[in-house]
């Protein structure tokens, strides 16, 4: 394996930030000092440049196996990778689904040698169906850390209360797609202005935080952690805030679009800007911001969630989601750090150690005998979304031809350089 000299580099982690030469060796970080003198097979120049631990992105679809003509494990682990991404947790509405040990083994093999940590998320019931709970023991010992019926929510609050009670005890984290289907019932777009501007129907806020609401209840009554899926409300977010300050073990996510778009951008009717939950108010932006700040969210994640522009050519009639690996750190950065709002260390905390807290793995820190697990970027480099230029195989993201400032230029997982920008 080639050695490593990074030579004047700015070295982010969650606590620290400062300049400095780092040597890797052997997938790992070996030395952390001011002028390190050693021959390296490789040397960069790291002026201009911050290296970071490589972003963990606790929430992503991966479409394999069942829906490989949308994205397969090779290309999603492309675009993390593109992404400065070497973790993911992929959710489980593949087809078959992963409730079950085969389909998670069939997913860390495909994974294996990529430079991706995967962890396929397991199903909370069988089928994802909303009924009868999955093995989760079985699922655990295939490697599962957490369990989610991503896409729907467990309608029975009966089965959710029982599922905690089960993860709990296994150590699994329940993520929680908080969606009340009775309330959404045909909704394609937020419920507001715009939805009525546009004629169709609209998807009431009320629905997900009435479930973020229920979880945390269900939650705290059996003492379990609960984890809230792509947080986009005013209303959900100070519903978390509460919980937190009373004591509920609850954490959650959002995403990089729910702070930095409206439902506005549904006006030109592109099927590109709908995914579940939907892009919300000004407000709501506001608050998820204010989330991020306060500490109310824990991390950043993107729901990557590949569709073929043939699907998004219906507005109505698309499937909801959108890609986002291979933006999120950019987007981060144009949206929270060079507008001021917070620091590089909290950026790293959002999208690097508390998903991996969250999910019972280390935490990367730059310092000697950590893995290099790392990602290397210019903070400044300004890049319009081209959707072509994607490594990913679907091109439905919401960012195509807007500017953001800061990309990933390296990414190195266990010490191998996996992506480097041409
Ligand atoms: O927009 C979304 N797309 N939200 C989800 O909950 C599921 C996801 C998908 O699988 O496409
Ligand atoms: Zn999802």
């Amino acid at each position: 394996m080639d050695t490593i000299l990074l030579k004047s580099i700015r070295a982010v982690d969650a606590e620290n930030d400062f300049i400095s030469d780092i040597y890797i060796e052997d997938g790992k970080i070996k030395h952390v000092a001011d002028s390190i003198k050693m021959d390296a097979d490789i040397v960069i120049d790291g002026q201009g440049l911050a290296v970071m631990p490589s972003f963990f992105d606790m929430h992503v679809h991966f479409r394999d196996p069942g829906f490989t003509h949308k994205e397969d494990i090779h290309t999603g682990c492309g675009a993390a990778l593109a992404g400065g991404v070497t973790g993911v947790v992929c959710m489980p509405n593949t087809k078959p689904v992963a409730d079950n040990p085969d389909v998670i083994k069939y997913i860390i093999d495909k994974a294996d040698g990529s430079g991706v940590d995967v962890y396929p998320a397991g199903c909370i019931t069988n089928g994802m169906s909303g009924e009868g709970l999955c093995d989760y023991l079985a699922l655990k010992s295939a490697g599962v850390k957490a369990i989610s019926d991503d896409g729907r929510p467990v309608e029975s609050s009966e089965q959710m209360l029982r599922a905690l009670e089960q993860s709990n005890k296994n150590g699994l984290l329940v993520i929680s797609h908080c969606e009340d289907l009775s309330i959404i019932n045909g909704g394609i777009i937020n419920k507001g202005e715009i939805s009525e501007k546009l004629g169709v129907k609209g998807m009431d806020r009320v629905s997900e935080d009435m479930i973020t609401a229920r979880e945390i209840i269900l939650a705290e009554s059996v003492d379990a952690r609960i984890h809230i899926a792509h947080v986009s409300t005013k209303g959900s977010t100070e519903i978390i805030r509460q919980a937190k300050k009373a004591g509920v073990k609850v954490t959650c996510e959002t995403c990089p679009h729910y702070f930095l778009l409206t439902d506005e951008m549904l006006l030109a009717r592109d099927a590109d800007f709908r995914m579940n939950p939907p892009l919300r108010t000004a407000d709501d932006v506001e608050a998820i911001i204010e989330g991020i700040i306060d500490g109310t969210i824990d991390c950043i994640v993107t729901d990557h969630a590949p569709h073929t522009a043939e699907e998004k050519s219906d507005f109505e009639k698309a499937p909801n989601g959108v890609v986002g690996l291979e933006t999120s750190f950019a987007a981060a950065l144009t949206g929270l750090y060079h507008t001021g709002k917070i620091s590089l260390n909290k950026i790293i905390e959002l999208m690097s150690a508390n998903p991996r807290k969250l999910l019972g793995l280390e935490p990367v820190s730059i310092k000697p005998n950590e893995t290099a697990d790392l990602v290397i970027a210019d903070l400044n480099k300004e890049w319009t979304v081209e959707p072509e230029m994607l490594h990913s195989k679907s091109k439905n993201t919401v960012f195509k031809g807007m500017t953001l400032k800061g990309k990933p230029i390296v990414t190195l997982s266990k010490g191998e350089i996996k992506y480097k920008e041409m």
